[in-house]
């Protein structure tokens, strides 16, 4: 079994409904479905059959999956168009297996963690105060892209764990609005200031830091304060320093730490700073014990694995070319942003490892919102487009507000969704739906095409017992993991980014054109447009 031969697979796949999935296995719920660390997966939903699983079990196999898990796990130079290895879950990892992954270079690694557990102390208890001698209460963090959606995501997950009273501001995007809003909320006299980037050269982040910066320096009687004040966390300890951070305030980080896998590392930071050390462990700990399910459970019952492989089906045998990624839960808000990096950066490519142009499709198309919204919105066209959307409903058992009915009818919303969207409604259904409400025959067969539902959309139910650190971290492990054995199956190197770079190159031309520099290699439209902007700031 191999990809060219998936689409062959599909025919079958195409004319029937998920609904007589059901009629034909009264066990299918018990044998689609499966949980782990808090979390439980319902896959019943999916379009696929027994047989159709084995041949992605076997396509599995082909692509040799255990013996990439392995690679990624012990270190092995997988990311080969930037010579890195892939070790995020070494971070999550107790003392003695990091040091048997990393050998000496292990001991850095646990005294970053270490120094980083103790900022957080000395911060959160007042050991450690600002240049006026006065306790921190807010945090600003400065980053994008990886150094900034999991913090993101976490932050807004666990608000009920922000238990040391320090409030943190996300900045990412280089839009002065967004930074004037924040800091004229904030008093440079109790705020700490994290700037987040791996290499310390994102134009963004560095805007902002030194919009920041002279914030801060403008608003402080002490001209010290940014070495006071201000921690970084990089792989670039010079360019962080050049900046004005204290070699000391930077907390280092590694090539094999991609910027979209970071939370676990000194990125973290901000949001151990708010939720304090314990319940940042217990983050690491749930992913840690995702990432022991992805390594050692048989295929068959593989979490991470099996979502995959549905991923793969619904790709590349029935070529949808989107996801929707939908949290029942307002903690989990930031989730379909921060999926949307983490798939399609590390998944959106087209060719292979070794540079051949792929026969198949890669990531999908990753969107969403937190529901009920999206029912008022995108899910109209899920509905009734004649394109299908695959989907993941992300739910929490135990609400997390004090009103459990709102909880109640926010679930039985998302319940009822993923039924809507696998039933559908026909027309012969919608037709003596409106003949039994006393329609009149003229207006039913006018009315009833715009009333059917296509349904047969396939969807993943994921049930967190609660919104809890370890629940959290194991859920943001299995995407890992899912997006990673993807990446193995299309053969493609998933850790890798240069896709963003030729924005990033004709940014830096279009930015000179604009300041009188050279703009006749641009296209005419982007000369105009170039030319209409600097007439509106000039006039
Ligand atoms: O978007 C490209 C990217 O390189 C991401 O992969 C990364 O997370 C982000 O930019 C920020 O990079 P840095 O942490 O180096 O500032």
């Amino acid at each position: 079994m191999d990809m060219s031969s998936l689409s062959q697979l599909s025919k079958a796949a195409k004319s029937r409904s998920i609904t007589s999935l059901f009629s034909a296995d009264v066990d299918r719920v018990d044998n689609y479905s499966t949980s782990k660390v808090g979390l439980y997966l319902d896959f019943s939903k999916q379009n696929i059959t027994n047989e159709e699983l084995s041949q992605l079990f076997e396509l599995a196999n082909t692509s040799k999956l255990t013996d990439k898990i392995k690679a990624q796990f012990s270190g092995e130079m997988i990311n080969n168009t930037e010579k890195r290895a892939v070790l995020h879950t070494v971070l999550r990892c107790p003392n003695e297996i990091k040091r048997k992954i990393l050998g000496t270079h292990a001991d850095e690694v646990i005294a970053t963690e270490q120094h980083m557990a103790e900022i957080v102390d000395d911060i959160s208890s007042g050991a450690l105060l600002s240049a006026s001698g006065e306790k921190f209460t807010d945090i600003i963090a400065i980053g994008i892209g990886g150094s900034y959606y999991g913090i993101k995501v976490a932050l807004s997950a666990l608000k009920p764990f922000h238990t040391t009273g320090l409030n943190a501001h996300v900045i990412a995007n280089v839009d002065g609005a967004a930074i004037e809003d924040k800091l004229a909320k904030l008093n440079t006299a109790t705020t700490l200031v994290i700037v987040i980037s791996k290499t310390f050269t994102t134009q963004e982040t560095l805007l902002n830091a030194l919009a920041v910066k002279n914030w801060m320096l403008k608003h402080s009687e002490d001209p010290c304060v940014i070495e006071k004040q201000w921690f970084a966390v990089s792989t670039n300890i010079v360019k962080a320093t050049e900046f004005g951070v204290l070699e000391k305030n930077i907390l280092p980080m590694w090539d094999w730490v991609g910027g979209r896998f970071s939370l676990w590392s000194a990125v973290g930071l901000p949001l151990a700073l708010v939720i304090g050390n314990e319940n940042f462990n217990k983050l690491k700990q749930g992913a840690y014990e995702m990432d022991q399910h992805f390594q050692n459970t048989p295929f068959e019952q593989n979490m991470p694995v099996l979502m995959a492989l549905l991923g793969i089906w619904n790709r590349n045998a029935l070529q949808y070319s989107s996801l929707a990624i939908l949290p029942y839960d307002h903690s989990l808000r930031a989730l379909p942003g921060y999926l949307q990096q983490t798939d399609m950066e590390s998944n959106g490519k087209s060719v292979s490892n070794s540079g051949e142009k792929l026969a198949w499709k890669t990531a999908p198309t990753v969107f969403g919102q937190e529901g009920t919204n999206g029912q008022h919105a995108f899910m109209q066209l899920m509905h009734q487009s004649d394109d299908i959307i695959p989907t993941d409903f992300i739910v929490c058992l135990k609400g997390s507000s004090d009103l459990p009915s709102h909880h109640q009818v926010l679930i039985a919303n998302c319940f009822a969704q993923s039924e809507a969207l696998m039933r559908g409604k026909t027309l012969a259904e919608v037709e003596d739906e409106l003949a039994a409400a006393g329609v009149m025959s003229d207006v039913i067969s006018r009315l009833a095409p715009h009333k059917t539902m296509k349904g047969n959309t396939p969807s993943n139910t994921l049930l967190l017992d609660e919104m809890s650190p370890e629940n959290l971290g194991a859920l943001l492990a299995l995407y890992e993991h899912k997006i990673f054995v993807q990446g193995v199956i299309w053969q493609i190197n998933s850790f890798d980014q240069w896709g963003v770079e030729l924005g990033k190159q004709l940014g830096n031309s279009i930015l000179s054109a604009m300041n009188g520099g050279e703009a006749s290699m641009l296209s005419a439209s982007s000369q105009n447009l170039i030319k209409r902007f600097n007439h509106s700031v000039n006039k």
